[in-house]
């Protein structure tokens, strides 16, 4: 226990342990000591003669001056152990004062310095803004309301590093840049204490996985509304839990046919090879119905492009353009009256074609991650600044998030723990990670 003790608090343990011994040793030689000299001089010394008595020197002066000395021994003695005794929890005391007034300066600048809040929503839980959308030559093309994502699970997509990035230089012209690196009006420290209060806002697991299922739901309504010619709102709960558990349970179907292939499978230890020969069968297909494929495929579409939570959850808001404004499937942008679709919009909202990060269509999943075991696992870690990818991934910003678990291991600023409840929560399961690999694979 002792070991475990911080240096400081061992250290005191330690002085005052000496000090009572020592104290009790002392004590202890002392009253033997005075008991063997009682009688010991039966008569005078020839040496010793009558000199001051006793009662003059034992006086009052003494007295006080003993006291004294008991007094400051005491304090020496006792207190210098205990205030060492005490000194990790000042110092703790101390970094959780100092998160404490970061945590409240960067609630300030969120509210009212910066107003990220007019984007992003109180406490963080998203929302959308204007925006003057015009082409690469600066011509007007529409005003349309952009979605800006939710920062309450931002920690649980980027590093805090990678949040910095965005915070230093925007993003795609509608997120301003706030640090001093890009432009903007915001100290480095300011940015710190912005990550503090960011830190503060990041919700649990239950509530991403109630995020991500109504987003879902949303989506499989809509989509059961378009393929059955109805309205959304005829589409029941019933309809909705049916779809999806028909959808998942393709996956089931993956298992037992990987399971029928090689029975060690089946084995619990074995859960992640299961995992990755089922996931091989479902990206290609190989023994599956045909229709319940297409369903398992359209499930991991409907994932990709979640709408729930301002698209905070979806792929589509970094990889389809016009998804975050909302541009449908019929809507053409034209520059000025011009006959001329802006780039990348050419026909309208197409999954996947890119925008933020690269186009995944043609192939190009496949080409990039040789197994969709190494694909699946790209898209749980995201990319790290710098490092590189698949086949040829560059080492980018590391601007692509991570869905799986994120552990904390680069703080911004004094990275004092701030009752950090990491790792941050994953924000799409493995089962849901898997529909959206073969999707990408097959588009
Ligand atoms: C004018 C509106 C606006 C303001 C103000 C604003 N943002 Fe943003 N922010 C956005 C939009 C829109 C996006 C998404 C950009 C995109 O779709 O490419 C975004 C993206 C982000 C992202 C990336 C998150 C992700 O998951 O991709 C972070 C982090 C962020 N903002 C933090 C902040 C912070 C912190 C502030 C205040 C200091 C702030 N923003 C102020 C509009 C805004
Ligand atoms: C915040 C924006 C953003 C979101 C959201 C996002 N991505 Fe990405 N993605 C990127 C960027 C940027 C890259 C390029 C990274 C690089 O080159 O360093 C990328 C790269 C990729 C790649 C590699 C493509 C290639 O050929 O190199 C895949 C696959 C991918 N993303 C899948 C997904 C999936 C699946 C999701 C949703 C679960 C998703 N992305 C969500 C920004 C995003």
């Amino acid at each position: 226990m002792l070991l475990a003790a911080s240096t400081p608090r061992t250290i005191g343990f330690v002085i005052l342990t000496i000090v009572f011994v020592g104290g009790l040793v002392y004590l202890f030689f002392n009253i033997r000591g005075a008991k063997s000299e009682v009688g010991s001089e039966i008569e005078l010394a020839a040496n010793r003669r009558d000199d001051v008595r006793d009662e003059d020197l034992e006086g009052k002066r003494l007295d006080f001056a003993l006291g004294a000395n008991l007094v400051m021994l005491t304090i020496i003695g006792i207190s210098l152990p205990l205030y060492w005794l005490g000194e990790p929890g000042r110092q703790q005391g101390r970094d959780k004062d100092t998160a404490r007034i970061f945590t409240n300066r960067g609630e300030e600048i969120y509210l009212e310095g910066a107003q990220c809040v007019t984007c992003h929503g109180v406490d963080g839980s998203g929302g959308s803004t204007s925006f003057a959308l015009t082409s690469e030559t600066g011509e007007f093309i529409a005003q349309v309301s952009w979605q800006a994502p939710a920062l309450n699970t931002v920690l649980s997509r980027f590093s805090e590093d990678e949040v910095l990035h965005t915070l230093n230089y925007g993003r795609n012209g509608v997120m301003p840049a706030w640090g001093a690196p890009g432009g903007g009006p915001l100290t480095e420290q300011q940015l710190q204490e912005v990550m503090f209060y960011l830190r503060s806002i990041q919700i649990p697991a239950e509530r991403i996985n109630e995020q991500v299922e109504a987003g879902l739901a949303q989506a499989v309504r809509e989509h059961l509304a378009v393929s059955n010619g109805g309205e959304v709102g005829e589409v029941g709960d019933e309809a909705v839990s049916r779809w999806l558990a028909e959808a998942r349970g393709v996956r089931e179907t993956a298992h037992q046919l990987a399971i029928s292939a090689d029975a060690s499978l089946a084995d619990p230890e074995n859960a992640d090879d299961l995992r990755w020969a089922a996931l091989d069968i479902l990206a290609d297909g190989e023994g599956l119905d045909r229709e319940a494929w297409e369903q398992y495929q359209k499930y991991g579409a409907l994932l990709f492009a979640n709408p729930g939570t301002a698209g905070s959850y979806s792929c589509a808001r970094c990889h389809t353009y016009g998804f975050s404004f909302g541009a449908d499937e019929e809507m053409t942008l034209r520059v000025n009256g011009r006959d001329t679709p802006i780039e990348g919009f050419e026909d309208g909202l197409t999954q996947g074609g890119g925008f933020f990060g690269p186009n995944l269509r043609g192939g190009s999943t496949r080409s990039q991650f040789e197994s969709a075991k190494s694909h699946a696992e790209f898209i749980e870690l995201g990319q790290a600044v710098g490092a590189t990818y698949g086949r040829g991934g560059s080492g980018g910003n590391g601007q692509m998030p991570g869905f799986g678990p994120r552990v904390e291991t680069d703080t911004v600023g004094p990275g004092i723990d701030n009752d950090l409840e990491t790792p941050y929560p994953a924000t799409l399961t493995e089962e849901q990670i898997d529909a959206i690999v073969v999707y990408e694979r097959n588009l």
